[in-house]
C-alpha cells in the first residue's frame, strides 16, 4: 500500500481471568480502506473491536490514528481523532425519532461555544441530519418513533448515527445481524458507497458479503490473528478454511 495507513493496531491484548481472548493482535488500516475482521463465534472480534475503541483497556499495545496513540484516552477524545463505531447490539435511543436521535449525535459538530444557542440554530448539525436522512433513505420515516422502525431500518439508521459526528474511522459490529436478505444486499451497498469517504472496519459473518466488499481480511482465531490479506489469498488458506470456512 504506497499511502501511510490511517490506523496502525500494535499488539493488542486482553485476557479475562484465565481466557487470553485477544492476544497480541497487530495489522494495519489503510485509508478508504473496508477491511474485515472475521473468525468464528468467540474468536475475540468484538473483544477487539472494545480494545480499539477504548471501550475496554488493553493490558498490552496500543492503537494509532493518523500517528496519534488513541488507547488510553477517553471516549469523547477517541471521538475527536475520528473514530466512530456501532455495537452489535442495535444503541439508539427507541423512545426519540429517527431526526432526534440523528440530531444528538450530530450535536457534536457544533463548536463548544454554540452550545447555550437553541437546537434550531445549530445550522451545520441540522444540515448534517438532514444529508444522512436522504443518503440512508430515511425522509420518510424522519419523525416516527425508532421503537417502531424495523430492525433493518433500525441498523440502517444506527451506521448513519456513526457518521453524524463524521469520523475518519467508522467500525461496524455486525451491520448485518439478523437482516433479510434484501436488508443485507442494501447495507452491502451502502458500505460501498460510504467507502469514497470514510474508512471502514467491519465485523462480520456473511461471508459472501465479506468476499465481495473488503479491499482486505483479518481472519480471527482464539484470540489471535490467524491469517491477514486479501479476499482472495484469505480464503486459499488452509490454516483459514480449517479454522473458519470449514466451520462456518
Ligand atoms: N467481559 C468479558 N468477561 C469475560 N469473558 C469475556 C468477556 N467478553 C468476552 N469474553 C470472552 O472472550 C471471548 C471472545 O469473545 P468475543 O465476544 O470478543 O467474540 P466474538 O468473536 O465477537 O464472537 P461472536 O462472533 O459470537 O460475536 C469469548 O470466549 C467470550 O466468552
Ligand atoms: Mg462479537
Amino acid at each position: 500500500m504506497s499511502k501511510p495507513p490511517i490506523m496502525k493496531v500494535e499488539g493488542l491484548g486482553i485476557s479475562f481471568g484465565g481466557l487470553k481472548a485477544v492476544a497480541d493482535v497487530s495489522f494495519d488500516v489503510g485509508r478508504n480502506e473496508v477491511k474485515t475482521v472475521i473468525g468464528p463465534n468467540g474468536a475475540g472480534k468484538s473483544t477487539l473491536f472494545n480494545l480499539i475503541s477504548g471501550a475496554l483497556r488493553p493490558r498490552s499495545g496500543r492503537v494509532l490514528i493518523d500517528d496519534v496513540v488513541i488507547t488510553g484516552k477517553s471516549a469523547a477524545q477517541i471521538k475527536a481523532h475520528g473514530l466512530s463505531r456501532s455495537f452489535q447490539i442495535t444503541n439508539l435511543f427507541f423512545d426519540l425519532t429517527v431526526r432526534e436521535n440523528l440530531r444528538l449525535a450530530a450535536q457534536y459538530l457544533e463548536p463548544a461555544r454554540h452550545s447555550w444557542l437553541p437546537m434550531k440554530r445549530s445550522i451545520r448539525a441540522a444540515s448534517k441530519v438532514d444529508e444522512l436522512l436522504g443518503r440512508f433513505t430515511l425522509k420518510a420515516k424522519a419523525d416516527d418513533f425508532v421503537g417502531s422502525l424495523s430492525h433493518g431500518e433500525q441498523r440502517r439508521l444506527e451506521i448513519a448515527v456513526c457518521l453524524a459526528s463524521e469520523p475518519k474511522v467508522l467500525m461496524l459490529d455486525e451491520p448485518t445481524q439478523g437482516m433479510s436478505h434484501g436488508d443485507t444486499e442494501d447495507t452491502k451497498e451502502l458500505i460501498r458507497g460510504l467507502a469514497s469517504s470514510v474508512t471502514i472496519l467491519l465485523i462480520e459473518h456473511d461471508v459472501s458479503l465479506v468476499m465481495d466488499i473488503s479491499d482486505s481480511i483479518v481472519v480471527m482465531h482464539q484470540g489471535r490473528k490467524l491469517a491477514e490479506g486479501s479476499p482472495a489469498s484469505v480464503r486459499q488458506d488452509p490454516a483459514v478454511q480449517a479454522a473458519y470456512f470449514g466451520s462456518a
